[in-house]
């Protein structure tokens, strides 16, 4: 079977999702040399950042938790790493965010000057002490939409958090129906859930325990955000379906339900690299 992503064909439609593997300079370089489809960088920020006190990323029963805390080695060294790898720069996605949204438009300039094939414009960090997930914030997602229009001339997409009320799907398909997105990664980790170990302590240390979740338990929740954008939004717009991916069934059913190509966060975590092509393999 064949993919394409923004025109253009692809050896195999699973990746990493933000986040996994694409940390380190080393980590990208392991993923872009061992896997066939594209990869995505670990959400930049302007500067560098060290992240959240460790333990931060544990295993729990159905998945996983994390509470990260966005570390990462700064915008300029995922361009630089891009620049270095330009032969294979067309499987390379930059995911970048922002801890103001001055800090995020400074972000995307750099970006847009990149060799990437696109931009991950991630809406949905949670980790982040005392900020909102801007996409739970439409008026401010309205803005930058707008904003970030401005800004890019090469193709760029938006990762959405879990929605959970039909008007909430409507209202944010409706502000990217006015964009100049192609294409939309949904879903970024369910935020803020709590997970305690048989001691009946917190499995990770920052946020009181709280963090993101991932894994097949999230996969119904996956599902329902891609089926429900899917049918939103306008058809141009690509899909790409992230959440709950263990197996190429798993694959199988987000493609179903509306996404092109499909990313893998904690499987990958757990599995590593080879995971991605025998996914991609076995469809
Ligand atoms: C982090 C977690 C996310 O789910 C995300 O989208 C960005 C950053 C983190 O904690 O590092």
């Amino acid at each position: 079977m064949r993919h394409t992503f923004l025109g253009h064909q692809l050896k195999s439609h699973v990746m990493n999702a933000a986040g996994v593997h694409c940390t380190t300079l080393d980590e990208l370089s392991i993923l872009l040399k061992n896997t066939k489809g594209l990869i995505v960088t670990k959400t930049a920020t302007l500067h560098p950042r060290q992240g959240n006190i460790k333990p931060r990323y544990a295993e729990i029963p159905g998945g996983s938790i994390n509470s990260m805390g966005l570390p990462n080695l700064g915008i300029d060294a995922y361009i630089n790493f891009i620049t270095l790898n330009s032969m294979r720069a067309h499987r390379i996605i930059l995911s970048i965010a922002g801890l103001s949204l001055n800090e995020l438009i400074r972000v995307a300039h750099r970006a847009n000057c990149s060799k990437a094939l696109a931009i991950e414009v991630n809406l949905s960090c949670p980790n982040i002490d005392g900020k909102p997930q801007v996409a739970y914030d439409f008026q401010t997602t309205e803005y930058l939409l707008k904003q970030l229009g401005i800004i890019f001339d090469k193709p760029w997409g938006v990762k959405l958090p879990p929605y959970f009320d039909p008007i909430h799907f409507d209202q944010i398909t409706e502000l990217l129906n006015r964009s100049s997105v192609s294409f939309v990664t949904a879903i970024n980790s369910p935020g803020n859930a709590l997970w305690l170990d048989e001691d009946l302590k917190s499995v990770i240390v920052p946020k009181d325990g709280h963090g993101g979740i991932g894994g097949p338990m999230i996969l119904p929740i996956a599902l329902a955000n891609v089926s429900h954008l899917r049918k939103r939004l306008r058809p141009e717009i690509e899909m790409i379906g992230c959440g709950g991916v263990e197996t190429a069934l798993d694959v199988k059913k987000h493609m179903k339900c509306g996404a092109q190509i499909v990313q893998v966060g904690t499987t990958l975590m757990k599995y590593g690299p080879h995971l991605l092509n025998e996914l991609s393999a076995s469809v």
